[in-house]
């Protein structure tokens, strides 16, 4: 039985560190869960600036309508480094104090999770964790809140490639988000049938990755397309090696924030949907400093050290198998 006082009667809601499309979807299920089990929800704009600059609103069940199919956060989002000092985050905390806040959600990627964790050693203000980022790099979840949604954006973006890399038999080399990790062009190569592919989690073999091309070529194939994670190398770089060794005319996209906006996928409206409220009943039940996640189809939480102490999940078979089939 959870005491009266570890229940939290007023919550802050924030999203932190690169926008990613569902949060909406999350921020409205915090604040719905959130007054249906009988608290008070208050909106911090900005990630954690608005902790320090006092940009704290009360939210309503109206305040989040209309939002769940809307790429971005009504919250915004933000990168802060001054909630990387003491002084700022004394700041936060007396603004904490001001508006009674109890614990806090922190809808963001690990980073966030690291302030929202230092913020609890500090001033003991309860933080859970709600994982989104379309980078897909954090521990302890098999998804992300935005993963889905980034790369069906890229997916739609590269089959529009491929009508006009057909028609002048092309090479493109496009280049795809994720920080360090190459979750997304994995996926994006597996669904798009590329010819090619570079993650940062792999030593780049451009000879071989030619020689594969050239192998397509003698074998009919038109039109050719390789994804690039934008932490294995850049693109333009590729598309030089590419040209050069193979005397092959070659053209680059970098897709670059298209992949952060646009509808959130139906997937992740409802994966940021059942985060969010899980978020609230992880406070209900007392717990403290956790992150919220979704594996093998259950929602689950770990500490929020998890997130970057852990490794994020590194789909090899499916990397393997976007080789496998680009013959
Ligand atoms: P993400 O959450 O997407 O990984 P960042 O790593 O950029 O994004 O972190 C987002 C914000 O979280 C930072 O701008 C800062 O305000 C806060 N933050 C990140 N790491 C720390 C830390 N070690 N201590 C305090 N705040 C941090
Ligand atoms: O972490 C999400 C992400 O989109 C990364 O994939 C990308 O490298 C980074 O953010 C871009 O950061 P910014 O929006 O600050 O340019």
């Amino acid at each position: 039985m959870v005491e009266e006082k570890s229940k939290p009667k007023r919550i802050g809601l924030l999203t932190s560190g690169g926008d990613a499309p569902g949060m909406n979807a999350a921020i409205r299920a915090v604040v719905r869960a959130g007054i249906f089990h009988g608290l008070e929800v208050y909106g911090i704009y900005s990630g954690y600036r608005g902790l320090i600059e006092d940009d704290i609103v009360p939210m309503k069940e109206q305040s989040v309508s209309g939002i769940i199919n809307h790429g971005g956060t009504i919250l915004r989002a933000g990168r802060c480094e001054e909630f990387k000092t003491e002084e700022g985050m004394a700041l936060a905390e007396k603004n904490c104090r001001k508006h009674n806040l109890d614990a806090l959600v922190i809808i963001g990627g690990d980073g966030s999770f690291r302030g929202g964790l230092e913020f609890y050693n500090l001033h003991a203000v309860n933080t859970i964790g709600v994982p989104a980022s379309i980078d897909n790099d954090i521990a302890g979840t098999d998804a992300s809140i935005g993963f889905d949604t980034a790369v069906n954006t890229a997916m739609v973006c590269v089959d529009k490639l491929r009508d006009t890399a057909e028609a002048h038999e092309r090479i493109f080399v496009v280049e795809v988000m994720g920080r360090a990790s190459g979750a997304i062009a994995i996926d994006v190569a597996v669904a798009c049938g590329a010819e090619g592919i570079l993650v940062p989690e792999v030593e780049m073999d451009i000879p071989a990755l030619c020689k594969t091309l050239q192998v397509g070529k003698e074998r009919g194939k038109n039109s050719f397309i390789v994804i690039v994670a934008e932490g294995a190398t850049s693109a333009f770089h590729v598309a030089r090696e590419i040209e050069e060794r193979l005397g092959r005319e070659t053209r680059v996209l970098v897709l670059g924030h298209l992949q952060r906006g646009g509808p959130p996928t139906a997937h992740d409206r409802e994966m940021a949907s059942k985060m969010g409220a899980y978020a609230v009943d992880l406070l209900l039940a007392g717990k403290n400093t956790r992150m919220v996640g979704i594996q093998s189809g259950k929602m689950v939480d770990h500490h929020l050290s998890h997130a970057w102490e852990e490794r994020a999940p590194f789909d090899e078979q499916s990397l393997l198998l976007a080789k496998r089939l680009a013959i």
